[in-house]
């Protein structure tokens, strides 16, 4: 098997680290051939904090996904958490080189690369350039302007910053692995190739990567991510609550969560149902659905309306035509969805990935590593001419990135 064949999406998450091994077929369509998952130990809220641990964590569901692919991987599309990432427009301009004034990929590459002449603050660096809308001459609107005509190629773009300190850290833990970065993606990206549709992109959708550590609210319009916010609060936050409420361990109380949580009172039962044991292993009590509901539905309830808040200083009140889709482990709470289409007054689903074997919001963020890589060249173009692209089709991407890394390892 080549490395060109095989692409890997490595999730390191607050709880989980997960890798995805995905196997491009002959006609082009993506298999998924490997999984591997361990708990994450070092990472907190989304911020690595002992290096060693991460890459122990980090080895170990590698080896795994290794194990079921019968094969090594060297090189890994790694997934950022958007805590210390920063978004914003920027503008560049160009004169189209040909005489011909037919605008080439080429000067597509300069007025990104002109997009990214910005004054940064000597600790962040540019992860990403993601054109939002290019414009030729005085049209504006354009999504993809190569072979086009023009004298003037403009383009308003998202330049996308993170904090060096901890890009620099996740590199590394992923080095120490023994693993190469072939890309580093935002993870709201790579949930967005997964859990949502093309109408909602373009129309309007936010979607809430509910993890562990970490709550993410992406806002997708006109096709493209607009806005991030990361909240330090998620399912570990429940459990705790729920720990601290029933006097119970952290073990305990996730069994309990993972099994018989629910977010709704209607699922709940008063049947005293449930045995618990206290912190010491002694002291055995039963208690019911309700009790765990109680303990549940406040920290659920403020996760979502900590979004909302967020979701109004994006500017939305009123939820957007494509709603609210909902991913991440949390997502697997029982009765999330109508608590969330209560909050937030429209409809909201739950979003997975459709591949076997990763048929879950959980794997949501590493397979969708592996489907924007795959999907996503320089451009950000669908179809056809990805195949005439030369040097095929990561290339762009790939050499953007190179250049990345080593501008942060200078
Ligand atoms: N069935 C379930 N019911 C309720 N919560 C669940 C369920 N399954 C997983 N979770 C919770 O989801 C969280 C883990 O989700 P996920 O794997 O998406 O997080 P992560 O990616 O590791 O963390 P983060 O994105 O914050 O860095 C944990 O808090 C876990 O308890
Ligand atoms: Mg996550």
């Amino acid at each position: 098997m080549t490395k060109r064949d095989i692409l890997a999406g490595m999730d390191i998450g607050t709880s989980n680290i997960r890798v995805i091994v995905g196997e491009i077929a002959s006609d082009g369509s993506l298999n998924i051939i490997g999984v591997g998952t361990s708990p994450s130990e070092g990472i907190k809220k989304g911020v690595i904090i002992d290096l060693e641990q991460t890459v122990e964590s980090i080895i170990r569901a590698t080896a795994e996904a290794e194990r079921m692919v019968g094969a090594k991987i060297d090189l890994a599309n790694v997934g950022i958490v958007g805590t210390h990432v920063g978004l914003f427009t920027s503008r560049g301009v160009v004169a189209v080189a040909r005489e011909d004034k037919e605008i080439t990929e080429q000067d597509v590459e300069r007025v990104l690369q002109a997009a990214r002449v910005i004054a940064l603050p000597q600790d962040r660096e540019i992860i990403d350039v993601i054109p939002r809308e290019f414009i030729i001459d005085d049209y504006d609107g354009i999504r993809d302007p190569v072979g086009m005509l023009g004298v003037r190629l403009e383009v308003e773009a998202m330049v996308i910053t993170g904090s060096m300190t901890s890009l620099r850290n996740l590199l590394r833990c992923v080095n120490m692995a023994g693993y190469e970065v072939n890309n580093l993606v935002l993870n709201a990206l790579a949930n967005g190739e997964i859990c949502l549709t093309r109408d909602e992109k373009e129309f309007g959708v936010f979607l809430l990567d509910l993890g562990g550590g970490t709550t993410e609210i992406a806002l997708f319009k006109d096709g493209t991510l607009q806005d991030l916010s990361v909240l330090p609060v998620g399912g570990d936050h429940i459990t705790n609550d729920l720990a601290v409420g029933l006097r119970t361990t952290f073990q305990l109380a996730e069994k309990l969560k993972l099994e018989r949580g629910i977010a709704r009172p209607e699922m709940a039962s008063p049947e005293n149902d449930i045995e618990i044991e206290g912190i010491s292993g002694k002291e055995k009590r039963m208690i019911s659905s309700v009790d765990l509901y109680n303990y549940i539905e406040p920290r659920v309830q403020e996760i979502m309306n900590l979004c909302k808040q967020e979701m109004g200083r994006m500017g939305y009140n009123d939820m957007p035509p494509g709603g609210v889709v909902l991913t991440g482990g949390v997502s697997l709470m029982k009765g999330i969805a109508e608590l969330a289409g209560d909050t937030f007054g429209c409809p909201v689903r739950i979003a997975q990935p459709s591949y076997l074997g990763v048929k879950s919001p959980i794997y949501s963020t590493a397979v969708g590593l592996i489907h924007y890589v795959y999907h996503n060249q320089g451009l950000r173009r669908s179809g056809k001419r990805q195949e005439r692209r030369p040097g095929g089709p990561l290339s762009s991407l790939w050499r953007r990135f190179k250049n990345f890394i080593a501008e942060i390892w200078e």
